[in-house]
């Protein structure tokens, strides 16, 4: 196993987070690749926390060369049985000594492969019990912004995924707002709506698990995130990084992404 939890919560306390969510995309020899261009690209950043998120076949031949200095891996999915007879599955037990995050409750899992908010709760309980801290994925879809339900269904799936979490593994989790409507469609949110939806999460946090919690725990945005937009998010107050799809696969727009990142990181330690 990687990292406890207490060694997450002390070591990257808000520390800003660039996750890219490669999705299912590129085989292993195109992955490899990618990842030798990446490196090259991208300089240390100590502020900045690279993840990686590529799909389970890739996560095993990239950790061998990874640079750790710059990157972490992430997992897209893990079941939530440790081990047993479910074809097709791989369990968080299994991702354990490979990966320091999951996604969980994406919105493609929840709304391509129907995963209740049950399924989410379960997967964040598994990562969590196998030492793999948990992303959890909440936002609403277009139907339900439109209809005013935004705040009900953050509520809803914040509290479902949360469920049966303590306040110390909440803290060393992290939220990702991702409004369904601005993922993949290059609408992305506006800066206010996002800081709206920050605020409103960690007052949720807050009241559940009270103001220390809430304190900790990372919050980010994604949805149509690119190198053009990424500091209009990275700078609203409490947002700490961001979830990439599309452009995570670019390794120009990537590498561009964490060097805002840097540069919004410095500016709040006052350097
Ligand atoms: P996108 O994907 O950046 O391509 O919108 C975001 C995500 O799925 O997390």
């Amino acid at each position: 196993m990687f990292c406890g939890i207490n060694r997450v919560v002390m070591r990257n306390n808000r520390k800003i987070m660039i996750a890219g969510n490669w999705k299912e995309h590129l085989n292993v020899s195109q992955a490899s690749h990618f990842m030798h261009r990446l490196e090259e690209s991208i300089p240390i950043r100590q502020s900045v926390e690279t993840v990686i998120i590529p799909n389970v076949l890739i996560l095993q031949p990239i950790s061998v060369n990874l640079d750790r200095r710059k990157f972490r891996l992430g997992a897209q999915d893990g079941y939530f049985v440790d081990a047993g007879a479910y074809t097709g599955e791989v369990s968080m037990a299994m991702l354990q000594d490979l990966v320091h995050y999951v996604l969980v409750g994406h919105s493609e899992r929840r709304y391509v492969f129907n995963e209740g908010d049950d399924v989410v709760a379960k997967k964040m309980q598994a990562a969590i019990r196998n030492g793999i801290m948990p992303i959890l994925c909440i936002g609403e879809t277009l139907q339900e912004r439109l209809a005013r339900e935004t705040k009900q269904i953050l509520h809803n799936q914040l509290t479902a995924g949360l469920m049966n979490l303590t306040s110390r593994e909440v803290a060393a989790s992290v939220i990702a707002y991702e409004p369904v409507w601005a993922i993949g469609t290059g609408e992305f949110a506006k800066p206010d709506q996002v800081q709206e939806a920050i605020n409103y999460i960690r007052k949720q946090v807050e009241s559940l698990f009270g103001k220390r919690t809430a304190s900790l725990v990372r919050i980010l945005y994604g949805g149509s995130v690119d190198d053009l937009n990424a500091k209009s998010f990275l700078e609203l107050s409490g947002c700490d990084g961001a979830l990439i799809g599309g452009a995570s696969l670019n390794q120009y727009k990537f590498a561009a992404i964490i060097e805002v990142a840097y540069r919004v990181q410095q500016e709040r330690l006052g350097r």
